[in-house]
């Protein structure tokens, strides 16, 4: 009998040119580029990177950014969509009946080719921050708002979302967000999408296979569990005896652990600065203080008891980051779908671009 891997730990599955993760260096690229460069880039241009392959020139970055204004607008009969959907405790839900009515509106559907998927994640990318805002807006009995083209993504979203203009420092917040939660290789959702895909299935319903995927509070899921942890611990001086409460008893504390990374996930290190400054701006540290006595603490019980320490994952001070932006939790995790629905768009062309059926077998016990 062949060993199993449970969770398929450590299983080299498929050729990808699209990320490149460093676990035991803390190492993260986009198509050959670190993430600490594309952090100062803006969202389209690294949406444009991972759904083209390339860094685009200054004509080609104003003609992508002109085509995703265009494509942030949703008609009447999806603004009505997400007014009759009124989720409860997770947006998650009624984004997902979202894609699915785009899809169905969609002429291009079911044509499979290049072309016609580049438009499909065109308008993915564009209108998914509109959704959001528009549910957010209709189950809270405000006026959804119509986008603002002279704001970028990240702004523009924070902007529908809370009706007026983010600052500077939030609206980089917002941006660095959505590049830093863009793409990582293998992940579970990019997995599930992938095995979609592989079956020739419809772009659309690939990207909803991977967004089911997502919502697990063990992956974009863990975004919402921090923002609550951070809320429950309230004051710094409570984070020692919550974590040591939870881990008595064997409960995983949200934002913490990664299967691949060993050593500190490089996107966390630029959330935190991040977070910092917004935490600054803002004058209540609180949040910002609370979470790096959570870290403090998970390092030294780590160290102590297993010889390794813990580091915080992408979901831990991108959390940190949406309390002061107040964004509610129940939005967390399709906020986080904004910035990977461009990495997932890419993963499903490279599928179908060098396509076999995913299909690995079980041990029958
Ligand atoms: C990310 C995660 C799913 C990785 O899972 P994994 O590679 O299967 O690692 P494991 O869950 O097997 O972790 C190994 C050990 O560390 C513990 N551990 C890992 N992350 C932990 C956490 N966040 N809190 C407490 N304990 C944790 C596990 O309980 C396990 O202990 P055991 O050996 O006594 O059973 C896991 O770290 C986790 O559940 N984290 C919290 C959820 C989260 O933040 N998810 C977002 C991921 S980006």
């Amino acid at each position: 009998m062949q060993e199993i891997k449970k969770g398929l730990e450590g299983i080299v599955a498929l050729d990808t040119r699209i990320s490149f993760i460093d676990g035991m260096q803390g190492i993260l690229r986009y198509r050959g580029i670190d993430i600490e460069q594309l952090a100062g880039m803006t969202y389209d241009a690294v949406s444009y990177l991972l759904v083209n392959g390339e860094i685009p020139n200054e004509q080609e970055l104003a003609a992508y950014s002109a085509r995703l204004k265009t494509e942030r607008r949703i008609n009447g009969e999806m603004t009505d969509i997400m007014r009759i959907c009124n989720y409860g405790s997770e947006a998650l839900d009624s984004l997902r009946t979202a894609i699915s009515c785009t899809a169905q509106m969609d002429y291009e559907n079911d044509n499979n080719s290049l072309e016609a998927n580049k438009n499909k994640a065109i308008r993915l990318i564009a209108k998914l921050p509109t959704m959001i805002a528009v549910m957010y807006r209709c189950k809270n009995g405000e006026i959804p708002l119509q986008p603002d083209d002279d704001l970028s993504h990240g702004a523009n979203f924070l902007y529908m979302l809370r009706g007026e203009e983010p600052s500077a420092i939030e609206a980089e917040a917002i941006e660095k967000d959505f590049i830093l939660s863009a793409e990582h290789e293998l992940n579970p959702s990019t997995f599930a999408l992938r095995i979609a895909a592989s079956t020739l299935a419809d772009a659309y319903s690939a990207i909803i296979a991977g967004l089911c995927t997502l919502k697990g509070p063990l992956h974009g899921g863990a975004r919402k569990g921090v923002m609550e942890m951070l809320d429950e611990v309230a004051v710094p001086e409570n984070a020692n005896d919550y974590v040591l409460y939870k881990l008595a008893r064997k409960q995983k504390i949200m934002g913490f652990g990664h299967r691949v990374y060993r050593n500190y996930d490089p996107r966390s290190r630029i959330f935190k600065e991040m977070a910092k400054k917004v935490a600054k701006e803002n004058g209540d540290t609180t949040y910002y203080e609370v979470a790096e006595n959570l870290e403090h603490v998970m390092y030294r019980e780590f160290l102590e008891v297993r010889g390794r320490p813990i580091y915080p994952n992408v979901d831990f001070y991108s959390a940190v980051i949406y309390k002061y932006l107040q964004i509610p939790p129940e939005l967390a995790t399709s906020v986080f779908a904004i910035g990977r629905v461009s990495g997932w768009t890419a993963h499903c062309f490279e599928q179908y671009t060098d396509n076999r059926v995913i299909r690995p077998r079980a041990h029958y016990v």
